[in-house]
C-alpha cells in the first residue's frame, strides 16, 4: 500500500496495545478494498487529550480497548444506545469533528452466535459477570433473547442480572438449568489454564448451542468437551473477527472482506 498526502488514519487507542491483532486486521481489509486508509497503534495513557488529538488531526476512526472502554464515554459528542446501556465504547467513528461511540463487540457475539443458533425467544446462559458478560448480555436483550446470568461472585451476577432485568444463579447451580445456548465470558479455559472448564460434562448433553469467548486456545476444554457432547460450537476469534467487522463497516459504509480479516486474524492466532 503506497502511503500518500491523502491517507486517511484509523487506528486502536489502549494501554498496552503493541500486542493488538487489529492493525494487521485491518490494514488487510483496507488493502483488500483499495482504500487510502492506514490503521494504527495508539498508546494512550491520556484519554481526553487523545480524543481531542483525534479531532485535530482529523483521524477517522479509532478501536477502543482495555482499559480506557468506560473512560472515553464522557468525551463523545454522541453515544449509540446500545453502548450507552452496556456502559462502555470499543468504536469512535470522527466525522469532522464529532466523535460518535459504538460498541460492536456484542455484535461480534450476536453473529458468532447466529452460526450455530437462532437468537429470538432462545434461553441463553451466560457464565461470567465482567465486563463481556454485560456486553454480550445486553447485546442478546437486542436479539429478543432471553438472559440467565450465572457468576462465581453471586453479587456480581446479582447486580448484572438486575441491570438487564434477566434472571441470574450461582455457577454451583447451573446444572438443572434448561437452556438452548451457553456462553462462557470468564476467563477460564485461556491459556495458560487450558485444562480447567465451569461446566459439568453431563450438562453439556442438554444443550444445543455453546460459545467460549477465550480465542487462545481456539478450542478450550469446554468446547472440545461440548463437540464431544454433541452440540453445535463456536470459538471466541469469530466473536473478535465480526467485532473488527462491524467496525470496518461502521468506518467505510461498505460490506467487510470478511475472508481477508479472518484469514489475517486466524493466521496471527496460529503463529502465536
Ligand atoms: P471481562 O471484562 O473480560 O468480562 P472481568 O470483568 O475481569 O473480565 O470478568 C471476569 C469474569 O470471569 C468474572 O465474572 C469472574 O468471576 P468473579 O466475578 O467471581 O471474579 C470470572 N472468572 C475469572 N476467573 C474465574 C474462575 N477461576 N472461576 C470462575 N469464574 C472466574
Amino acid at each position: 500500500m503506497q502511503l500518500n498526502g491523502e491517507t486517511r488514519i484509523y487506528g486502536i487507542m489502549g494501554n498496552p496495545v503493541s500486542h493488538s491483532l487489529s492493525p494487521s486486521m485491518h490494514n488487510a481489509a483496507f488493502q483488500a478494498c483499495g482504500l487510502n486508509r492506514v490503521y494504527v497503534a495508539f498508546k494512550v495513557a491520556d484519554v481526553p487529550r487523545a480524543m481531542d488529538g483525534f479531532r485535530a488531526l482529523g483521524v477517522g476512526g479509532v478501536s477502543v480497548t482495555i482499559p480506557h472502554k468506560q473512560a472515553v464515554i464522557p468525551h463523545l459528542d454522541a453515544i449509540d444506545p446500545v453502548a450507552k446501556k452496556i456502559g462502555a465504547v470499543n468504536t469512535l467513528l470522527i466525522d469532522d469533528i464529532h466523535i460518535h461511540g459504538y460498541n460492536t463487540d456484542w455484535i461480534g457475539a450476536n453473529q458468532a452466535l447466529e452460526m450455530i443458533a437462532d437468537l429470538p425467544g432462545s434461553t441463553v446462559l451466560v457464565l461470567g459477570a465482567g465486563g463481556s458478560a454485560r456486553a454480550i448480555g445486553f447485546g442478546l436483550q437486542e436479539k429478543q433473547a432471553s438472559v440467565i446470568i450465572a457468576n462465581r461472585t453471586f453479587e456480581k451476577a446479582q447486580a448484572l442480572a438486575n441491570d438487564l432485568n434477566c434472571e441470574c444463579c450461582k455457577l454451583a447451580d447451573i446444572s438443572p438449568l434448561k437452556v438452548d445456548m451457553l456462553v462462557n465470558t470468564t476467563s477460564v479455559g485461556m491459556a495458560p489454564k487450558i485444562d480447567q472448564t465451569l461446566v459439568p460434562e453431563t450438562m453439556l448433553e442438554n444443550i444445543p448451542a455453546v460459545m467460549d469467548i477465550v480465542y487462545a486456545p481456539a478450542e478450550t476444554r469446554l468446547l472440545r468437551e461440548a463437540k464431544q457432547s454433541g452440540c453445535r460450537t463456536v470459538d471466541g476469534r469469530y466473536m473478535l473477527l465480526y467485532q473488527g467487522v462491524a467496525q470496518f463497516e461502521l468506518w467505510t459504509g461498505q460490506k467487510a472482506p470478511v475472508d481477508v480479516m479472518k484469514e489475517k486474524l486466524f493466521s496471527q492466532l496460529d503463529s502465536k
